[in-house]
């Protein structure tokens, strides 16, 4: 069901610093800041040949991102991203298999459906699936 690893996502305290870290001593394809309110997030996608990195800084009060970085200050891995075809047809046999849905699909970063899996169905990672384009 899952296919392409659209990106890697790691919470950063900073967001301009760790731009700067991929863009400068890394040597990456660095995109420009994008606030997304709806998910409590700023991101800057990192463009690799084969997939993207995808930094993340907490936005507002509520950010889901302020808890992760109150426990890893300096930052971290926080999700990855598998591509699927069909986002309703992933949700519906994640469901029927007693995987939880972590809320409703919603518009993620790349103006796809996304949503959110429980890390504890998946060997403690946070899993994000993003409905790849057409
Ligand atoms: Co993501």
């Amino acid at each position: 069901m899952i296919g392409r690893l659209n990106h890697v996502a790691i919470a950063v305290p900073d967001l301009r610093a760790a731009a700067a870290t991929y863009a400068g001593t890394l040597g990456a394809e660095v995109g420009p800041p994008t606030p997304l309110p709806e998910h409590g997030v700023t991101v800057v996608f990192v463009r690799l040949p084969n997939t993207a990195i995808e930094l993340l800084e907490p936005l507002g009060e509520a950010s889901p991102i302020a808890a992760f970085l109150a426990k890893a200050p300096s930052g971290g891995i926080h999700h990855l991203c598998y591509e699927v075809a069909d986002i309703a047809a992933a949700a519906a046999r994640l469901e029927a298999d007693g995987a939880r849905i972590l809320g409703p699909a919603k518009i993620g970063a790349h103006g796809r459906p996304v949503l959110f899996l429980h890390p504890k169905d998946f060997n403690g990672t946070l899993i994000e699936l993003e409905e790849a384009a057409p």
